[in-house]
């Protein structure tokens, strides 16, 4: 197989996709992503794709449905050109929350999604700490579902204070949380936390030994913060000591997350780029790159006969 490829990006995150280009030492496809006035998306691949492999490299973040889109109307672009192979490189898969049904008369929006990206010639998605791994299962394409932890933790290690407790957010993160122990070699603590709406949380118990330790908190995403600053209040109710850092592969932030954050505390915060970080406001941010996993991903996808054009 002689594979051509064409790199595309979105335009949910240009700088990773520049990144990632840089990591493969290849162009990106120029194609124009413009909005009619009534909000619709237009597209223009300039390039031919036919017989070549496409990865579309679009993080489906906020606004995320517009991002989606954008996904799908680039795959059936290629698809139309007569792509062999369209690969989606989402780091970040929005809906992904939206695993199962929450009650009678509700989607599971996460199965949904994965199925319109397969309908519109989606064969090979590469993305990275799926919200639940089983979420692979809703799609019959190959899933590379990688992880952040190694290289987030790696981050980390020179940051923490002797004595640090792994923390795991909820029950749903205690495997990731176990992941980031491991590496750091440091204890581990859960706590129980319900959710009583999309912005509010409510933590029950901490389960393990916190008293006189400062905390990592790790989770694998950070939407209005609200999970991480109820965690950080239960953690010093329960006697954990300064500082109380924070991890997660994701950083949504979306507006008011940061000042929530610092309100409850939290001293500083590592996340990937799987989304652009924008703002200075506290907390301290530190963004590790994932744009050479995520190439290395693409490589390996493409196979050892796949040659850059
Ligand atoms: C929940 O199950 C997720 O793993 C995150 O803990 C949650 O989505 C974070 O959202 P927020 O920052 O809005 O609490």
């Amino acid at each position: 197989m002689n594979t051509a490829i064409r790199l595309i990006a979105g335009t949910a995150h240009p700088a990773l996709a520049a990144a990632i280009a840089a990591e493969l030492a290849l162009p990106l496809t120029r194609c124009t992503i413009e909005r009619f006035p009534d909000g619709e998306v237009a597209i223009q691949v300039h390039e031919s794709v036919r017989g070549m492999t496409v990865c579309l490299i679009q993080p489906t973040g906020p606004p995320v449905n517009d991002h989606l889109i954008e996904l799908l109307a680039l795959a059936d672009a290629c698809r139309r050109d007569a792509a062999t192979r369209i690969v989606a490189v989402t780091p970040y898969l929005g809906y992904t929350r939206a695993d199962k049904r929450a009650g009678r008369r509700t989607p599971i929006t996460a199965s949904m999604v994965a199925q319109v990206m397969q309908a519109v010639g989606i064969e090979h998605v590469i993305t990275l700490d799926l919200h639940a791994e089983q979420i692979e299962g809703f799609f019959q394409a190959p899933v590379d579902n990688l992880s952040a932890v190694a290289v987030l933790a790696e981050a980390l290690r020179p940051q923490l204070p002797r004595e640090t407790v792994v923390i795991s957010p909820d029950a749903g993160r205690v495997r990731m949380a176990t992941a980031y122990a491991q590496r750091l070699r440091a204890p581990l603590a859960v706590l129980h936390k319900q959710r009583v709406s999309g912005t509010e949380t409510h933590v029950t118990h901490v389960v393990g030994d916190v008293a006189g330790r400062p905390c990592l908190l790790v989770d694998d995403m950070i939407a209005t913060g609200g999970t991480l600053a109820d965690g950080a209040a239960a953690l010093r109710r329960a006697g954990a000591r300064e500082p109380i850092i924070a991890a997660a592969t994701h950083g949504l932030l979306l507006p008011g997350a940061r000042e929530r954050l610092a309100e409850a505390g939290i001293e500083r915060l590592v996340v990937t780029d799987s989304l652009p970080i924008n703002g200075t406001a506290p907390p301290a941010i530190s963004v590790v790159s994932v744009a050479p996993l995520l190439a290395e991903a693409i490589r390996r996808c493409l196979g050892a006969s796949a040659t850059p054009t």
